[in-house]
């Protein structure tokens, strides 16, 4: 059972390090969870108006569910899938933040990289095509959310779907207060008005 338990610990620990708090703290752009929708990703620290910041967070969340699936698999060959929930959910309920973390679009593109690149290609074209064609980030990363098992099982990898399922299933969670959003056609599109804190 050590492995399993590490696996999913090592991304727990991995996907908990909420860089969007640290890197706007560090760089005195405030204090993210008081800022635009309260969150602690990309798209929020993008609402601070500091760009390369909001893209280091982007990249560096992404990063870290890559870095949590691909060190496992190297330590513990198929026990990749526990690395992927575990950093899943640190990022989504981080022990540090009293669990109060992000809604998992970027670290959930960075473990289906890492879990098979055809499901990080997938994601990355309907995030970024969909972000680019209706401006609204949390409408174009839940559609990727929900991409991945559909992708997992059009390619036969009928192991990933249940995760996959399971993962985007949080993600969508996550997004509740932005579901209420565009149900009311209220969610702010990136660049315009902020929302009100969730
Ligand atoms: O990845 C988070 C994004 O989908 C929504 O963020 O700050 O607009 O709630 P936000």
């Amino acid at each position: 059972w050590i492995a399993p338990a590490a696996a999913l610990l090592i991304g727990y620990l991995l996907g908990s390090i909420p860089f969007g708090v640290v890197l706007t703290r560090l760089t005195g752009a405030g204090d993210l969870r008081q800022i635009g929708s309260g969150n602690i990703g990309a798209t929020n620290v993008l609402r601070t108006g500091r760009k390369g910041l909001a893209a280091a967070t982007l990249l560096l969340d992404l990063a870290k569910g890559l870095v949590a699936v691909l060190l496992v698999a190297w330590l513990w060959p198929g026990e990749q899938p526990l690395a992927a929930a575990g950093a899943l959910i640190g990022h989504c309920y981080p022990v540090w933040l009293r669990f109060r973390g992000g809604k998992g679009v970027a670290t959930l593109m960075g473990v289906a990289l890492g879990l098979g690149w055809p499901l990080g290609l997938v994601f990355a074209i309907l995030w970024l095509g969909l972000l680019a064609a209706t401006r609204v980030s949390s409408l174009a990363g839940m559609a990727a959310a929900i991409s991945t098992p559909v992708t997992a099982a059009i390619l036969g990898d009928f192991d990933l779907v249940p995760l996959l399922l399971a993962l985007a299933a949080i993600v969508l969670w996550k997004h509740r207060a932005n579901i209420a959003r565009l149900v009311d056609g209220t969610e702010p599109r990136v660049g315009g008005a902020k929302p009100a804190p969730a």
